[in-house]
């Protein structure tokens, strides 16, 4: 007695609620009512449909099982020929494209929940969608097909993989996780990763080890990823990869990313100072990713100074002027950062006065070219001389001597020419 008043007070509540909150649609006739909170259902190809539903029976109706037809609008009624899905173990009569695509998002039928879920939709599942319900009453069999049905129109797949991308950096290990779109329960897609280089060839990223993994959220919706672990270096900065999702009737989906790499900051070896005629003249070579900015700490002491700055792709190129009179620096340091970090490298000064023997640079080695030409400049003329002089000593020689010797000067050194002609 207490528990049919009860259940009598709850029914009430629920069905004045049904009643009262404007968007759920009930519809009911002989007593068996059902809701079809989305009449209109639009689902992409390849991912799945769901067709949220509830009902309540007629009185002193027991619900042991319920079937879901397929059919066209225009049929008043579907028939056996249109089912889709028992949820008892009978398989008799199922259209055969459906066979194991379709189930209950709550099995428990008697929870009144007729909600489906349909996997591995493609084009020809569009249509209008009806339920029945069967039963016993009043010890009999029985059944009753609602009159309302739902519509799931499908259209072409537009959703796109989510590509997970951390920060890149330079030799530091990383993974990109692929995120296949939808939440269904049907087929695991494939997916593949593709590295599209600076140029059009598509090739497998080196030392790419790819894992695929899927998550059940429920009972019947998953999500399929796939990560792709790799050591990114500068050169895929700038590249490339695609992940495609492909999913049953060759439904494919895609998206592409552009690697940023993060490049470690570095000084170039290149850097280097010179102080000529009371002139400071530093100049600092950094590369990195994002672009790094120079500094020189040592301009704080300093009024009077110029800094040029040059970039070019992903090296910055600072070079600073400073008058030095009374200052003596034995080292200059440059500061090179970016966002991410901060380098720096105290760079040693080169006295361009004294003669040091340092390659640093193409200003340090100017000096020497210019002795070692004006040494040769200087032999030759040396040279000329002696042989002029020579040849005035011996104006008697005949023609043969002469020969001889300008032959001798073609394949001997002139230090021979030198020594060599007095003894004659
Ligand atoms: C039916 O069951 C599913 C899965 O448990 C749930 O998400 C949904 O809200 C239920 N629908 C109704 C109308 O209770
Ligand atoms: C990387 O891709 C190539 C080309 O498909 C494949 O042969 C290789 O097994 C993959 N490497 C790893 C570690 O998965
Ligand atoms: C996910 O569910 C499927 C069947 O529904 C089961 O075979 C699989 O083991 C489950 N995976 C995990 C990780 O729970
Ligand atoms: C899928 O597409 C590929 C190439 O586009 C084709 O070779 C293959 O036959 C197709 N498979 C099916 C089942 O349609
Ligand atoms: C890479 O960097 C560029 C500009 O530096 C930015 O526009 C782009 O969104 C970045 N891409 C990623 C995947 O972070
Ligand atoms: C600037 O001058 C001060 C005082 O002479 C000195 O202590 C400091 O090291 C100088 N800074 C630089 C960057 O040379």
């Amino acid at each position: 007695m207490f528990v049919l008043i009860w259940a009598t007070l709850l029914l009430s509540v629920i069905s004045s609620s049904s009643y009262t909150g404007g968007s759920v649609k009930e519809t009911c006739d002989y007593g068996f009512c059902i809701t079809l909170s989305e009449r209109e259902i639009t689902a992409e190809a390849g991912l799945c449909a769901v067709i949220p539903c509830s009902f309540t029976p007629g009185y002193g109706f027991t619900v042991s099982s319920v079937v879901w037809f397929k059919c066209e609008p225009s049929k008043p009624r579907c028939v056996e020929s249109d089912i889709i899905f028992r949820s008892n173990k009978n398989r008799r009569n199922i259209q055969s494209g459906f066979e194991g695509r379709v189930s209950l998002l709550d099995p428990d039928v008697s929870l009144n929940n007729c909600s489906i879920i349909i996997n591995d939709i493609t084009e020809s599942d569009s249509g209008s969608y009806q339920l029945r319900v069967n039963g016993i009453r009043y010890r009999t069999t029985d059944g009753f097909t609602f009159s309302p049905r739902a519509t799931v129109s499908v259209k072409d797949l537009t959703q796109k993989p989510t590509v997970m991308i951390p920060l890149l950096t330079e030799g530091q290990h990383t993974t990109l996780t692929c995120t296949a779109p939808g939440l269904c329960s049907g087929s695991r897609p494939k997916i593949t990763w593709m590295w599209r280089g600076t140029g059009e060839n598509h090739s497998h990223i080196t030392g790419n080890i790819t894992e695929f993994k899927t998550e059940n959220l429920t009972a019947v919706t998953q999500r399929h990823s796939s990560t792709l672990t790799f050591n990114p270096s500068a050169e895929h900065h700038g590249t490339s990869v695609t992940c495609k999702v492909s999913f049953t009737n060759n439904i494919t989906t895609e998206e592409t990313v552009t690697l940023n790499v993060t490049w470690i900051l570095k000084i170039s070896k290149n850097s280097g100072c010179k102080v000529q005629s009371e002139v400071l003249t530093c100049v600092c070579i950094s590369e990195g990713f994002p672009l790094p900015t120079i500094r020189w700490p040592l301009l704080k002491n300093h009024s009077e100074y110029s800094v040029v700055t040059t970039v070019s792709d992903h090296t910055v190129n600072s070079s600073v002027t400073v008058p030095v009179k009374d200052h003596i620096y034995t080292t200059v340091r440059c500061v090179s950062s970016n966002e991410n970090e901060e380098v720096q490298q105290n760079i040693n000064i080169i006295v361009a006065s004294e003669r040091q023997e340092d390659q640093h640079g193409p200003s340090a080695v100017l000096p020497w070219v210019v002795a070692a030409v004006s040494l040769i400049v200087n032999v030759i003329l040396i040279i000329c001389v002696l042989i002029l002089w020579n040849s005035r000593k011996k104006v008697k020689s005949n023609q043969e001597d002469r020969t001889y010797m300008s032959l001798k000067k073609t394949d001997q050194s002139p230090e021979y020419d030198v020594i060599g002609q007095p003894l004659n």
